[in-house]
Protein backbone atom coordinates (compact mmCIF):
# COMPACT_ATOMS: atom_id res chain seq x y z
CA UNK A 1 0.00 0.00 0.00
CA UNK A 2 1.33 3.28 -0.60
CA UNK A 3 0.30 7.07 0.59
CA UNK A 4 -0.25 10.40 -0.92
CA UNK A 5 -1.08 13.17 0.96
CA UNK A 6 -2.80 15.77 -1.11
CA UNK A 7 -1.61 19.46 0.11
CA UNK A 8 -1.84 21.86 -3.03
CA UNK A 9 -4.82 24.06 -3.21
CA UNK A 10 -4.58 27.78 -2.70
CA UNK A 11 -6.99 27.96 0.67
CA UNK A 12 -8.30 31.08 0.14
CA UNK A 13 -10.87 30.98 2.65
CA UNK A 14 -7.82 31.40 5.17
CA UNK A 15 -6.11 34.61 4.29
CA UNK A 16 -4.40 36.22 5.05
CA UNK A 17 -2.63 33.20 7.23
CA UNK A 18 -2.48 31.41 3.74
CA UNK A 19 -0.93 34.79 2.03
CA UNK A 20 2.32 33.99 3.94
CA UNK A 21 2.35 29.93 3.43
CA UNK A 22 0.60 27.15 2.48
CA UNK A 23 -2.68 26.20 4.45
CA UNK A 24 -1.27 22.77 5.14
CA UNK A 25 2.14 23.71 6.74
CA UNK A 26 0.01 26.57 9.68
CA UNK A 27 0.41 25.68 12.99
CA UNK A 28 -2.02 23.00 14.90
CA UNK A 29 -0.88 23.56 18.58
CA UNK A 30 2.68 23.00 18.53
CA UNK A 31 3.10 21.21 14.74
CA UNK A 32 3.03 22.15 11.24
CA UNK A 33 -0.87 20.76 10.05
CA UNK A 34 0.84 17.90 7.66
CA UNK A 35 2.82 16.36 10.43
CA UNK A 36 -0.92 15.30 11.53
CA UNK A 37 -2.09 13.25 8.09
CA UNK A 38 1.84 11.91 7.80
CA UNK A 39 1.18 10.21 11.53
CA UNK A 40 -1.78 9.28 9.75
CA UNK A 41 -0.46 7.35 7.26
CA UNK A 42 2.23 5.76 9.21
CA UNK A 43 -0.36 4.39 11.98
CA UNK A 44 -1.51 2.40 8.84
CA UNK A 45 1.53 1.14 8.16
CA UNK A 46 2.54 3.07 4.79
CA UNK A 47 6.33 3.68 4.31
CA UNK A 48 6.27 4.99 0.78
CA UNK A 49 4.21 8.55 0.36
CA UNK A 50 3.95 11.07 -2.19
CA UNK A 51 3.16 14.46 -1.27
CA UNK A 52 1.47 16.81 -3.77
CA UNK A 53 2.15 20.30 -3.15
CA UNK A 54 0.99 23.50 -5.17
CA UNK A 55 3.68 25.73 -6.63
CA UNK A 56 3.67 28.26 -4.24
CA UNK A 57 5.39 27.63 -0.85
CA UNK A 58 7.09 24.24 -2.54
CA UNK A 59 10.16 24.75 -0.83
CA UNK A 60 9.19 25.38 2.27
CA UNK A 61 7.61 21.50 2.22
CA UNK A 62 10.87 20.20 0.98
CA UNK A 63 13.16 22.09 3.75
CA UNK A 64 10.53 20.63 6.60
CA UNK A 65 10.29 17.80 5.80
CA UNK A 66 13.32 16.41 3.55
CA UNK A 67 13.65 12.89 2.68
CA UNK A 68 11.18 11.39 4.79
CA UNK A 69 13.85 9.77 7.25
CA UNK A 70 13.56 11.51 10.18
CA UNK A 71 9.95 10.19 10.24
CA UNK A 72 11.32 6.63 9.06
CA UNK A 73 9.16 6.86 5.83
CA UNK A 74 10.10 8.03 2.24
CA UNK A 75 8.73 11.08 1.03
CA UNK A 76 8.32 11.73 -2.51
CA UNK A 77 6.70 15.17 -4.35
CA UNK A 78 4.67 16.46 -6.93
CA UNK A 79 3.57 19.56 -8.07
CA UNK A 80 -0.26 19.85 -8.65
CA UNK A 81 -0.23 23.36 -10.75
CA UNK A 82 -3.80 24.15 -10.51
CA UNK A 83 -6.29 23.11 -8.20
CA UNK A 84 -8.23 20.60 -11.12
CA UNK A 85 -9.59 18.39 -7.83
CA UNK A 86 -9.69 15.61 -5.12
CA UNK A 87 -9.48 12.98 -7.96
CA UNK A 88 -6.84 14.20 -9.74
CA UNK A 89 -4.47 13.38 -7.19
CA UNK A 90 -4.51 9.66 -8.83
CA UNK A 91 -3.62 11.49 -12.22
CA UNK A 92 -0.82 13.20 -11.02
CA UNK A 93 0.45 10.59 -9.09
CA UNK A 94 0.28 8.05 -11.59
CA UNK A 95 3.82 7.00 -11.99
CA UNK A 96 4.10 6.81 -8.41
CA UNK A 97 1.11 4.25 -7.72
CA UNK A 98 2.46 2.22 -10.66
CA UNK A 99 0.12 -0.33 -10.30
CA UNK A 100 -0.24 -0.73 -5.96
CA UNK A 101 -3.16 -0.41 -4.01
CA UNK A 102 -2.93 3.69 -2.89
CA UNK A 103 -4.39 5.78 0.42
CA UNK A 104 -4.54 8.94 0.03
CA UNK A 105 -5.11 11.65 2.88
CA UNK A 106 -6.12 15.20 2.72
CA UNK A 107 -3.29 17.36 3.88
CA UNK A 108 -6.19 19.39 5.94
CA UNK A 109 -7.80 16.96 7.52
CA UNK A 110 -7.31 16.17 11.08
CA UNK A 111 -7.73 12.61 12.97
CA UNK A 112 -7.05 11.15 16.47
CA UNK A 113 -3.67 10.41 16.68
CA UNK A 114 -3.80 6.89 17.32
CA UNK A 115 -6.36 6.50 14.35
CA UNK A 116 -5.04 4.76 10.55
CA UNK A 117 -4.60 1.19 11.72
CA UNK A 118 -8.09 0.24 9.72
CA UNK A 119 -5.88 0.88 6.59
CA UNK A 120 -4.19 -1.88 7.07
CA UNK A 121 -7.46 -3.72 7.11
CA UNK A 122 -8.45 -2.90 2.97
CA UNK A 123 -8.65 -5.82 0.77
CA UNK A 124 -9.79 -4.81 -2.12
CA UNK A 125 -11.99 -2.12 -4.08
CA UNK A 126 -12.44 0.89 -2.27
CA UNK A 127 -12.92 1.09 1.52
CA UNK A 128 -13.55 5.43 3.01
CA UNK A 129 -14.32 6.19 6.63
CA UNK A 130 -17.65 8.01 7.74
CA UNK A 131 -18.18 10.41 10.97
CA UNK A 132 -21.61 11.71 12.38
CA UNK A 133 -21.43 15.59 11.85
CA UNK A 134 -23.85 18.15 12.81
CA UNK A 135 -23.22 20.13 9.23
CA UNK A 136 -22.91 17.19 6.40
CA UNK A 137 -24.17 19.93 3.87
CA UNK A 138 -20.38 21.10 3.78
CA UNK A 139 -19.06 17.30 2.96
CA UNK A 140 -19.43 14.55 0.19
CA UNK A 141 -22.44 12.47 2.10
CA UNK A 142 -23.30 8.84 2.81
CA UNK A 143 -26.84 7.79 2.64
CA UNK A 144 -27.14 3.99 4.51
CA UNK A 145 -29.86 1.74 4.08
CA UNK A 146 -31.84 0.17 6.94
CA UNK A 147 -29.09 -2.64 7.33
CA UNK A 148 -26.25 0.31 7.12
CA UNK A 149 -25.19 -0.40 4.08
CA UNK A 150 -24.31 2.53 1.95
CA UNK A 151 -26.50 2.77 -0.78
CA UNK A 152 -25.12 6.76 -2.13
CA UNK A 153 -22.59 9.39 -1.99
CA UNK A 154 -23.30 12.92 -2.87
CA UNK A 155 -21.01 15.97 -2.21
CA UNK A 156 -22.22 18.72 -0.49
CA UNK A 157 -25.77 18.45 -0.85
CA UNK A 158 -28.37 20.99 0.13
CA UNK A 159 -30.08 18.13 1.40
CA UNK A 160 -28.30 15.51 3.11
CA UNK A 161 -29.79 12.09 3.32
CA UNK A 162 -27.98 11.46 6.22
CA UNK A 163 -25.59 13.43 8.70
CA UNK A 164 -22.72 10.86 8.51
CA UNK A 165 -19.77 13.08 6.34
CA UNK A 166 -17.09 11.18 4.16
CA UNK A 167 -14.07 12.44 5.49
CA UNK A 168 -10.82 12.57 4.07
CA UNK A 169 -9.35 9.50 3.92
CA UNK A 170 -9.76 6.87 0.99
CA UNK A 171 -7.98 3.79 -0.10
CA UNK A 172 -8.15 2.24 -3.56
CA UNK A 173 -6.80 -0.27 -5.75
CA UNK A 174 -4.93 -0.25 -8.71
CA UNK A 175 -7.65 1.16 -10.81
CA UNK A 176 -8.04 4.32 -9.20
CA UNK A 177 -5.90 5.59 -11.94
CA UNK A 178 -7.81 4.38 -14.62
CA UNK A 179 -11.23 5.44 -13.49
CA UNK A 180 -9.81 8.73 -11.94
CA UNK A 181 -8.66 9.52 -16.33
CA UNK A 182 -12.03 8.97 -16.76
CA UNK A 183 -13.98 11.37 -15.21
CA UNK A 184 -15.86 14.51 -16.02
CA UNK A 185 -15.53 17.28 -14.35
CA UNK A 186 -18.36 18.97 -12.01
CA UNK A 187 -20.19 22.00 -12.32
CA UNK A 188 -17.65 23.70 -10.15
CA UNK A 189 -15.10 22.50 -12.58
CA UNK A 190 -13.30 19.64 -10.31
CA UNK A 191 -13.01 16.19 -10.82
CA UNK A 192 -14.69 14.96 -7.97
CA UNK A 193 -13.94 11.97 -5.16
CA UNK A 194 -17.33 11.73 -4.67
CA UNK A 195 -17.77 10.61 -8.63
CA UNK A 196 -14.58 8.18 -8.13
CA UNK A 197 -16.37 6.84 -4.76
CA UNK A 198 -19.84 6.27 -6.85
CA UNK A 199 -18.09 4.35 -9.17
CA UNK A 200 -16.57 1.73 -6.47
CA UNK A 201 -20.07 2.31 -4.73
CA UNK A 202 -22.12 1.21 -8.16
CA UNK A 203 -19.61 -2.18 -8.35
CA UNK A 204 -20.63 -2.81 -4.86
CA UNK A 205 -17.08 -2.59 -4.21
CA UNK A 206 -17.19 0.13 -1.44
CA UNK A 207 -16.48 -0.52 1.89
CA UNK A 208 -17.69 2.20 4.28
CA UNK A 209 -15.94 2.37 7.80
CA UNK A 210 -18.48 4.46 10.45
CA UNK A 211 -16.07 5.39 13.21
CA UNK A 212 -16.70 8.21 15.97
CA UNK A 213 -13.32 9.46 17.43
CA UNK A 214 -11.85 12.59 16.65
CA UNK A 215 -11.77 13.77 12.81
CA UNK A 216 -11.39 17.68 11.55
CA UNK A 217 -10.93 19.19 8.49
CA UNK A 218 -8.87 22.38 9.67
CA UNK A 219 -10.44 24.34 6.62
CA UNK A 220 -11.61 26.93 8.36
CA UNK A 221 -10.43 29.65 11.34
CA UNK A 222 -12.82 27.97 13.52
CA UNK A 223 -12.23 24.69 12.83
CA UNK A 224 -8.27 25.19 13.24
CA UNK A 225 -8.66 27.09 16.25
CA UNK A 226 -11.13 24.16 17.55
CA UNK A 227 -8.91 21.37 16.53
CA UNK A 228 -5.53 22.74 18.34
CA UNK A 229 -7.47 23.18 21.64
CA UNK A 230 -8.16 19.96 20.76
CA UNK A 231 -4.31 19.08 20.28
CA UNK A 232 -3.34 21.06 22.95
CA UNK A 233 -5.43 18.65 25.56
CA UNK A 234 -4.43 15.73 24.05
CA UNK A 235 -1.06 16.21 24.43
CA UNK A 236 -1.28 17.20 27.61
CA UNK A 237 -2.67 14.14 28.72
CA UNK A 238 -0.70 12.10 26.70
CA UNK A 239 2.44 13.97 27.81
CA UNK A 240 3.61 12.97 24.81
CA UNK A 241 5.34 15.92 22.29
CA UNK A 242 6.02 13.54 19.78
CA UNK A 243 3.58 12.69 17.04
CA UNK A 244 5.93 10.91 14.43
O1 LIG B 1 -12.79 17.02 4.36
C1 LIG B 1 -13.56 16.02 3.75
C2 LIG B 1 -14.21 16.53 2.47
O2 LIG B 1 -13.13 16.88 1.57
C3 LIG B 1 -15.10 15.48 1.83
O3 LIG B 1 -16.23 15.22 2.65
C4 LIG B 1 -15.60 15.94 0.46
O4 LIG B 1 -16.31 14.92 -0.15
C5 LIG B 1 -14.41 16.33 -0.42
O5 LIG B 1 -14.83 16.86 -1.67
C6 LIG B 1 -13.55 17.36 0.29
O6 LIG B 1 -14.29 18.57 0.41
P1 LIG B 1 -13.58 19.99 0.66
O7 LIG B 1 -14.56 21.06 0.40
O8 LIG B 1 -12.93 19.96 2.00
O9 LIG B 1 -12.46 19.98 -0.45
P2 LIG B 1 -11.44 21.11 -0.76
O10 LIG B 1 -11.71 21.64 -2.13
O11 LIG B 1 -11.40 22.09 0.38
O12 LIG B 1 -10.04 20.34 -0.80
C7 LIG B 1 -9.57 19.59 0.29
C8 LIG B 1 -8.06 19.75 0.41
O13 LIG B 1 -7.39 19.28 -0.75
C9 LIG B 1 -7.63 21.19 0.57
O14 LIG B 1 -6.77 21.22 1.69
C10 LIG B 1 -6.87 21.58 -0.65
C11 LIG B 1 -6.51 20.26 -1.29
N1 LIG B 1 -6.70 20.29 -2.75
C12 LIG B 1 -7.95 20.50 -3.25
C13 LIG B 1 -8.17 20.47 -4.61
C14 LIG B 1 -9.56 20.69 -5.18
C15 LIG B 1 -5.63 20.05 -3.58
O15 LIG B 1 -4.48 19.86 -3.10
N2 LIG B 1 -5.84 20.00 -4.93
C16 LIG B 1 -7.07 20.20 -5.50
O16 LIG B 1 -7.19 20.11 -6.73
Amino acid sequence: MKGIILAGGKATRLRPLTLVTSKQLLPVYDKPMIYYPINTLIQGGIKDILIIIAPDYSGQFLNLLGDGSEFGVHFNYAIQKEPKGLADAFIVGKNFIDGDDVTMILGDNIFDPSFGSEIKSFDKGAMVFAKKVEDPERFGVVEFDKDMKAISIEEKPENPKSNFAVVGLYCYDSRVTDFASKLAPSPRGEIEITDLNNIYLKNGEMKVNVFDSLWEDAGTFDSLLHVSNQMAEFTKLTESKKLV
